[in-house]
């Protein structure tokens, strides 16, 4: 596997999801590394991850020393290091939010690692609280999610562990939309909708779009899957609505800004 196409200290392992066979892949990939790269280079021209392959950009996230503390602070799992680029663009986004007034609000936390990491790299996110939901055990029925691994009865509690030590952090198990009408902020700064369920999505923007401020970001983490198209129409359809539109971004992500 061409890996180690990253700085030492943030190695991404994992390249494509979603394909049941890589040996051939990874054959051709070596290939055209070797016709159009040095892959002895160790500041190589490739990045590779997460479907993503670029040569020649800078993917200058591999050299920010803080982030790559965040990352390895966050004790990340293969899987979640090969979405470094992806975790990174979220970060951007929830700094830039700083500036703002209102809180941060992730709907669809599954392990929290994604946030876990923002948390770090912005210090702990003072003065202002962050909001976590999830179903952490969904029954699998329609609307309610796909089960993933870690899904158990004991999630919820796991994931209020890993917060622990940040009191600004308020984590809530619960169907979104319907669980945002028990705990939900005033004000918004920064909105990431990470559910893999279009239904879900849309009910949350109907619900927190007013609150957020003019400036405010939202990422949807889906929005430019092929497998997520459902969500792509969704998020489309209520940006017009608002007289926006969401910017597809190469990691998979849509960054939607509020004005
Ligand atoms: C891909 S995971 C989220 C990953 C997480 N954002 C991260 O980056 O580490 C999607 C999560 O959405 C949750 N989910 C799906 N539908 C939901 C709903 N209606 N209400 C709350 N959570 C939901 C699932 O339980 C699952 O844990």
């Amino acid at each position: 596997m061409p890996d180690g196409l990253v700085s030492p200290a943030l190695r991404i392992p994992q390249i494509f999801f979603g394909l049941s066979q890589t040996a051939g892949l990874v054959k051709t990939l070596n290939s055209l590394i070797s016709q159009i790269g040095d892959v002895a280079d160790p500041r190589s021209q490739w990045f590779m991850a997460d479907n993503l392959i670029t040569y020649g950009h800078t993917a200058g996230f591999r050299e920010d020393c803080r982030f790559i503390s965040a990352v390895q602070g966050a004790r990340p799992k293969p899987m979640e290091l090969a979405i470094a680029w992806r975790t990174h663009t979220l970060c951007w986004a929830a700094q830039s939010c700083l500036g703002l007034e209102g809180d941060y609000v992730e709907c669809g936390t599954y392990e929290g690692y994604s946030m876990d990491v923002v948390l770090r790299y912005l210090d702990g996110l003072p003065r202002r609280r962050c909001w976590l939901y999830d179903l952490f055990d969904p029954s699998g029925s329609a609307g309610e999610g796909k089960r993933l691994p870690e899904h158990s009865p004991a999630l919820y509690q796991k994931v209020k562990e890993r917060f622990q030590n940040w009191t600004n952090v308020t984590v809530t198990q619960g169907k979104v939309p319907d669980v945002l009408h028990q705990a939900m902020p005033e004000r918004i700064a920064f909105l990431h909708i990470d559910m893999n369920n279009p239904e879900a999505e849309l009910g949350a923007m109907e619900l927190l779009f007013n609150r957020l401020a003019v400036g405010g970001m939202v990422i949807f983490d889906d929005y430019g899957w092929t497998g997520y198209q459902d969500q792509k129409q969704a998020a489309d359809k209520f940006a017009a609505k608002q007289g926006l539109s969401v910017l597809e971004l190469p990691t998979g992500q849509g960054l939607m800004l509020k004005r």
